[in-house]
C-alpha cells in the first residue's frame, strides 16, 4: 500500500506575514484523519521559520532545489547538508521550470538527486514532457530519457527513499490539466520503466501528478491507479483550497 502524498510548492512566492498565515490557516483546520502526508517547500529563505512553525504539525518541509554539489566556491547555492539542517526532509529537483528556465540537464538534475540522498534528503524527482513532445507523440521518449539519467547515476534501488512528480509541461499554472486517463497511461509507463529493474521498487514507489491540480479536478485524478498524490503549484498558496485537494486523496 503506498500512502498518497499531497505536496505544496510554493515557488516565488510568499512574504513572512504571508507565510505565516499560510502555515496557520493550515494547522488550524489541518484534518485528524488525512490519508495523505503532506508537504509544504516554500522558497530557501523562509524554510527555516517554516520548520520553526511546522513544529509539533504533521505537515513536512521541503526545498524546490538544491544544489548538486556539496560545498564550496558555488556563489548562490544550497547545499542539501543545510537543507537537512534547518529541518527540510524532502527537496524538489528538476522540475521543469528549473529545467526549462535555468537550463538543467538530465545529468543536473541526477547529480542533485544523488546529493539530496546523500544527505538523507528524499527527493521528489519531476519529470514532464513539453507540449510539442506530446504533439510529436515523444511523450514517452523524453519521460524516459529524464528518468533513465537517474537511474544511471542512482541505480532504481535509489527509489526505495524518492518520489516521482510527473508534470506535464503544458499542464503547469495553465489551468489545463492533464485527463486523469493521460496522467494515468504516464504513470504506468514510468511504474513499468522501474519495474524492468526491480519490482518491488517498481510496486512501492510514490508517483504524484502535477499541473493544474485543484480541488475540482483532485479526486478524479488520484483515484487513478498509478497516481499516489499531487505535487501542487498555485493551488497550495490557499489554505483551503490545498486541505481540499489532501482531503481528495483520502481519509481514514
Ligand atoms: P500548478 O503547478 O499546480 O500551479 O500547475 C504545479 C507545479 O509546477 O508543481
Amino acid at each position: 500500500m503506498r500512502r498518497p502524498i499531497v505536496a505544496g510548492n510554493w515557488k516565488l512566492h510568499g512574504s513572512r506575514a504571508e507565510n505565516g498565515r499560510l502555515i496557520e490557516e493550515l494547522t488550524a483546520q489541518f484534518p485528524a484523519k488525512a490519508v495523505a502526508a503532506c508537504i509544504v517547500c516554500p522558497p530557501f529563505v523562509y524554510l527555516q521559520e517554516c520548520a520553526r512553525l511546522l513544529r509539533g504539525s504533521s505537515i513536512e518541509l521541503g526545498a524546490q532545489d538544491v544544489c548538486a554539489e556539496a560545498q564550496g566556491a558555488f556563489t548562490g547555492e544550497v547545499s542539501a547538508a543545510m537543507l537537512k539542517d534547518v529541518g527540510c526532509e524532502y527537496v524538489i529537483v528538476g522540475h521543469s521550470e528549473r529545467r526549462l528556465i535555468y537550463r538543467e540537464s538530465d545529468q543536473l538534475v541526477a547529480r542533485k538527486f544523488a546529493a539530496a540522498q546523500s544527505k538523507s534528503l528524499v527527493p521528489i524527482l519531476c519529470v514532464g514532457e513539453q507540449l510539442a513532445d506530446r504533439e510529436a507523440d515523444r511523450t514517452e521518449e523524453v519521460i524516459a530519457r529524464q528518468l533513465d539519467a537517474v537511474l544511471a547515476l542512482s541505480g532504481v534501488d535509489a527509489f526505495a527513499n524518492a518520489v516521482i512528480a510527473y508534470e506535464p509541461v503544458w499542464a503547469i499554472g495553465t489551468g489545463r490539466n492533464a485527463t486523469p486517463e493521460q496522467a494515468q497511461q504516464v504513470h504506468a509507463f514510468i511504474r513499468a520503466r522501474l519495474g524492468a529493474r526491480s519490482d518491488k521498487i517498481a510496486a512501492e514507489t510514490r508517483i504524484l501528478y502535477g499541473g493544474s491540480v485543484k480541488a475540482g479536478n483532485a479526486a478524479e485524478l488520484f483515484a487513478m491507479p498509478d497516481v499516489d498524490g499531487g505535487l501542487i503549484g498555485g493551488a497550495s498558496l490557499k489554505a483551503d483550497e490545498f486541505l481540499a485537494i489532501l482531503a481528495a486523496a483520502g481519509t481514514q
